[in-house]
């Protein structure tokens, strides 16, 4: 069973023409996202009801469009204090997803000490965080070490791209994200991944739905 569900993830992924992947979107705008795991995301922020969600890698805000827009239909659109914020190294968000009220942006290396303030002085107390900027191992393991720090207990701090460098697709790649949650995993218990998030079978995050423990 697993073989058919990893060859069609590699049809999925690999596929060259405009589909799948990258050639999604969220009401117009690209989001280069799993259908399944934006599904995910949706339930994990009406289950866990975090009061930020923090999307390192924006590009043009699809994702950031589509976290805020959930949060309008968990919350309600007067509630204020939930909020999105989206840091991307080169910011080039559609200016619907700049203009939607939940959303912050903060332009910068999502690694550098500077960066890290302006979101952590942006951030609640309950947030959840989405890692999807750099792909390469060492910079995805800085990042899960400075943004776990505003993963409340019982949210969730979610890796995207775990699947890149054999797990299942682009298998002549030498390492990658799911290189840096073995390496994050064997330095810290405060996190475990969560399965349950994988029950769709395709994800582009497995392995990295990675929830903090307590709560
Ligand atoms: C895979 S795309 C993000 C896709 C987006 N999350 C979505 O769902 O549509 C990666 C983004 O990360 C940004 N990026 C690359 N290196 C970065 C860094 N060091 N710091 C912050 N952003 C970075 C790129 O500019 C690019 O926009």
């Amino acid at each position: 069973m697993q073989e058919v569900v990893d060859r069609f993830h590699v049809l999925w992924y690999e596929t060259r023409q405009r589909q799948t992947w990258r050639n999604t979107s969220w009401r117009g705008v690209p989001a280069q996202q799993c259908p399944f795991d934006l599904w995910v995301y949706q339930e994990l922020i009406a289950s866990v009801r975090p009061d930020t969600v923090v999307e390192v890698g924006t590009k043009r805000g699809g994702t950031t469009l589509f976290l805020a827009n959930v949060f309008d239909c968990v919350y309600g659109r007067d509630e204020v204090d939930a909020r999105v914020i989206g840091v991307d190294i080169s910011m080039r968000v559609h200016e619907s997803v700049s203009q939607h009220p939940r959303v912050r942006l903060v332009e910068g290396d999502s690694v550098a000490p500077e960066t890290f303030e302006r979101v952590r002085a942006s951030s609640g107390s309950r947030a959840m965080v989405l890692l999807d900027s750099d792909h390469s191992a060492p910079h995805v393991l800085s990042e899960l070490r400075l943004y776990s720090r505003l993963v409340a207990p019982g949210s969730y701090l979610i890796v995207g791209d775990t699947n890149i460098a054999g797990h299942p697709v682009l298998a002549a790649r030498a390492d990658g994200p799911w290189d840096a949650v073995t390496a994050f995993l064997e330095e810290t218990d405060e996190f475990e991944p969560d399965p349950a998030c994988e029950k769709h079978m395709l994800t582009q995050s497995p392995r990295g739905y990675l929830k903090r423990r307590g709560d």
